[in-house]
């Protein structure tokens, strides 16, 4: 089975963006160290138009060949006109209003959200899946989730929207490695303990 990974940015109180899910306080560290390592470790994790405007679009993949979102995270996407935010992925799109795509690149899953992220990671593939939020579905997919990378943000924001959307549980993960940034972010990647 290939790996679902919720790579994700977070404040260090834990919230993925503001009580709406905003999360652009968070752009003004992806400074060029930051955004250097982005780039070389994870470019297809960084969205089609600003892979084109920082002229990384010619990067290959490098961890991940499908992306699954959540309707509320793609709507971002699709209210600036972009129906295909990760062009360079496969992408699914959760949701039970959309009805039909509105792009080739783009599948809906409406049923089974779980039953169809589990067949997404039994393909043959040497690229994971990456899950790219929001909250609602990272919380419906916590089950699935075999790896954390958690982009920290030295920031406290006291409310938010939290990383997951679910019910008390203790899920206990396995910390793998720490890479700390001059400006005071924190990428720390865990997989999950079975
Ligand atoms: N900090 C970060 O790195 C980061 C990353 C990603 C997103 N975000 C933030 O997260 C926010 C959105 O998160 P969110 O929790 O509000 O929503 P979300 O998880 O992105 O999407 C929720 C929607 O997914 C669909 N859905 C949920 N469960 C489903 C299921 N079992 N089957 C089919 N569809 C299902 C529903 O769409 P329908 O209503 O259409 O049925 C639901 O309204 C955004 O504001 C974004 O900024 C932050």
């Amino acid at each position: 089975m290939r790996k679902l990974t919720y790579y994700i940015a977070c404040s260090i109180d834990g919230f993925i963006g503001d009580p709406q899910g905003d999360a652009s306080a968070m752009f003004a560290f992806v400074d060029e160290e930051f955004f250097g390592f982005l780039a070389a470790e994870y470019p297809e994790t960084i969205p089609t138009p600003g892979r084109r405007q920082t002229n990384i679009d010619h990067l290959p993949n490098k961890r991940f060949d499908t992306i699954v979102q959540g309707r509320a995270s793609y709507d971002l996407a699709l209210r600036e006109g972009v129906t295909s935010p990760y062009a360079h992925l496969r992408e699914y799109v959760a949701s039970r209003t959309l009805g039909e795509s509105p792009d080739p690149n783009v599948e809906i899953i409406a049923d089974d959200l779980p039953g169809r992220v589990r067949a997404l990671k039994a393909e043959d593939s040497a690229y994971g899946v990456y899950l790219c939020g929001g909250a609602e579905i990272a919380g419906e997919l916590l089950d699935e989730i075999d790896e954390l990378i958690i982009k920290t943000y030295p920031i406290v924001q006291g409310s938010g929207m939290p990383m997951f959307a679910a019910g008390f549980s203790i899920t206990q993960f396995a910390l793998e490695s720490v890479r700390t940034f001059g400006n005071g972010v924190l990428v720390r990647t865990y997989s999950r303990k079975r």
